[in-house]
């Protein structure tokens, strides 16, 4: 069972996570690389408009052929509700090429929702398994439970 995990992170939470799922499923990983400079609070406010807009934004070109994937594990940290532009458009240049799916997200709060919902509707697919994680377990570290749940519920669906 081949795996990818295809994430954007601008400041590293969701790289963090993604790299732990790869570590602990042997999975090859994708990160997703955004044109634009998104530093600073000019980069937050950018991103932030472009996120509550649900516009695409410039990502470089890919490393991985998801055809060669069984799963595709997408993982995004949650920006004003939303999945990131570049996340949007790696799913939009990407439709009806993904075999089986989970999702993943960062974000300051996990109370959050329709991240998840909305990838549902654009993939038009039902995930194997979702994982939630604030920033505040990421810095503490406290992941690996929820990754090995997460992981243990994706392989035995
Ligand atoms: C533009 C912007 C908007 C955000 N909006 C939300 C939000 O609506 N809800 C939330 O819980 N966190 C929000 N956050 C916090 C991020 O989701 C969180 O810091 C995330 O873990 C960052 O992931 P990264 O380090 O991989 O980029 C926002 C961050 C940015 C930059």
């Amino acid at each position: 069972m081949s795996i990818l995990i295809v994430y954007y992170s601008r400041t590293g939470y969701t790289k963090k996570i993604a790299e732990a799922i790869a570590r602990a499923s042997g999975a090859d990983l994708e990160e997703i690389l955004s044109k634009k400079n998104r530093k600073g609070l000019f980069g937050y406010l950018k991103s932030g408009k472009e996120a509550a807009r649900k516009e695409l934004a410039e990502i470089e070109e890919v490393k991985k052929n998801v055809l060669e994937y069984d799963i595709v594990i997408i993982g995004t940290p949650v920006w004003v509700g939303n999945m990131t532009s570049p996340i949007r458009t790696y799913l939009n240049n990407n439709l009806g090429r993904f075999k089986q799916v989970a999702f993943f997200s960062t974000q300051g709060s996990i109370k959050d929702q329709k991240v998840f919902n909305e990838l549902r509707e654009i993939l038009g697919k039902d995930p194997l398994s979702v994982l939630k994680m604030s920033t505040k377990e990421v810095s503490k570290g406290e992941f690996n439970d929820k990754i090995d749940k997460f992981l243990k519920e994706i392989k035995s669906n």
